[in-house]
């Protein structure tokens, strides 16, 4: 069954994989369901063709007067302004394109001049960077209001540079109120940096109304896989720090004893850039501001709680949260089922259903450790998803816990694989699979 929102949006946003069929072990194939957005997401058509079109003029940025160098360039460049569009940044605040989210927490931590306040619950990419420099960790609390309310005593407490929080959680998809947030950081004296690796691909985020001084994400979440990451911010700090990595680019001039280092965004950015990652993220940007936000909200509210709803009916399924009061979450939904590892039901979802989930502890150590668990399910819906998808995920998930697997699996190296194994991978696919190409 579709439903009117899947139509809408399938129309505004195709991705690429839509129509992919993969093998199952017991033999023939079956249409792919990807419920695995939050880890990568595909690449939107409109993606894909802003790289081919730019694929004939690729050559160096910043580096070559040649025609195709031009264009790379202008293009590259160009692409900062799409980014400031889909992010609605102030005047003050640069965009320096990064390889990932990782990659632009790091660059930040390097650069704030004290410490960092942020919350046990994060993505290991938003908690371990700032162990460098001054980290304070905040215990969440069962509540969002206490949670806030902790955060406030810390930051009163002690005086920090900055707040780094997550714009939605990558494991419950949970929202915190970033307005207020920032508010409360400025108040006392601190910045904020959201890390909203999880949240610009669901949501629209506007710096500018939400006074936000940094934020990080990632294109391959945005429905643009070419490596490229960004991180939005004030220009002061970055303008302030060492270059983050030393190299060409970052300069204005070089001695044999000395260097006098761009302003950002190309002080961070030595080393010739990913100019087709880039002009795949500013794509993205461009494509998500042309769809209808309500539009794809309603979509993956429709999605998320049909979702929910068929999970909560199955028996000894639990939905996790990190919060009992959070008022709204994104497409994610973590899940344990009862008598089951979590790995073995994702091999058995991938082997026998066509299906892809994530499993394990989904880089949030800290966060599973409190929430009691060693490994969960997550399903991440994205603009692919539709209700078919979602009925064929609860569906599969009932049969399970019903009948149990029609496969047998083992674990060996810390991963559940169905053995045998029936499906063809690059090492004996004989060219079906897309690695043996070649
Ligand atoms: C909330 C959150 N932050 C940061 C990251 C790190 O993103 P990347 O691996 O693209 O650097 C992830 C990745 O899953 C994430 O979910």
């Amino acid at each position: 069954m579709t439903t009117f929102a899947d139509n809408t949006c399938a129309a505004l946003a195709r991705v690429s994989g839509d129509d992919l069929r993969v093998p199952l072990v017991q033999g023939g194939t079956v249409s792919y369901a990807n419920f695995d957005y939050a880890a990568s997401a595909p690449a939107l058509a409109a993606v894909t063709e802003r790289v081919s079109q730019l694929l004939p003029y690729y050559a160096s940025v910043h580096r070559g007067a040649g025609y195709a160098s031009r264009i790379s360039t202008e293009c590259y460049e160009t692409s900062r302004d799409s980014v400031r569009r889909f992010v609605d940044a102030a005047d003050d605040q640069v965009v320096v394109f990064t390889r990932n989210t990782t990659d632009s927490l790091n660059l930040l931590a390097a650069c704030v001049p004290g410490d960092t306040v942020v919350l046990d619950t994060e993505h290991h990419a938003n908690f371990l960077p700032w162990a460098r420099n001054g980290r304070r960790v905040v215990t969440a609390a069962a509540t969002v209001e206490e949670t806030i309310g902790r955060l406030v005593a810390e930051l009163c407490a002690k005086p920090a540079a900055l707040l780094a929080v997550t714009g939605a959680s990558n494991v419950t998809g949970e929202l915190l109120p970033l307005d207020r947030l920032a508010h409360i950081a400025h108040l006392c004296g601190a910045r904020i940096l959201v890390d909203a690796a999880q949240l610009v691909p669901h949501r629209r985020v506007s710096l500018r109304e939400c006074a936000i001084d940094y934020l990080a994400f990632s294109g391959h979440k945005l429905y643009a896989p070419f490596g490229a990451g960004v991180l939005v911010g004030r220009r002061d700090w970055l303008d302030a720090a060492d270059p983050y990595l030393a190299g060409g680019g970052a300069v204005v001039e070089v001695g044999v004893d000395s260097a006098r280092w761009a302003p950002a965004p190309q002080r961070h950015e030595a080393g010739s850039p990913n100019v087709l990652g880039v002009a795949a993220l500013a794509a993205a940007c461009d494509a998500l501001r042309a769809i209808d936000a309500e539009t794809q909200l309603a979509h993956e509210r429709a999605l998320t709680e049909r979702l929910r709803a068929g999970l909560r009916a199955i028996p000894g399924a639990d939905l996790l949260r990190i919060w009992s009061d959070s008022a709204d979450a994104v497409g994610i939904v973590a899940f344990t089922l009862d008598g089951f590892d979590p790995g073995q039901v994702a091999a058995y979802l991938s082997a026998e259903c066509g299906i892809g989930v994530r499993d394990g502890r989904f880089c949030a150590h800290p966060l599973l450790a409190r929430l009691g668990l060693d490994g969960a399910l997550r399903a991440s819906i994205g603009l692919g998803t539709t209700s078919a998808d979602v009925d064929r995920l609860v569906d599969a998930l009932a049969t399970l816990v019903r009948t149990g697997p029609s496969w047998t699996y083992a674990r060996t190296d810390g991963h559940w694989n169905p053995t045998p194994e029936t499906r063809p991978f690059a090492a004996d696919a004989a060219g079906a699979s897309p690695c043996a190409l070649g």
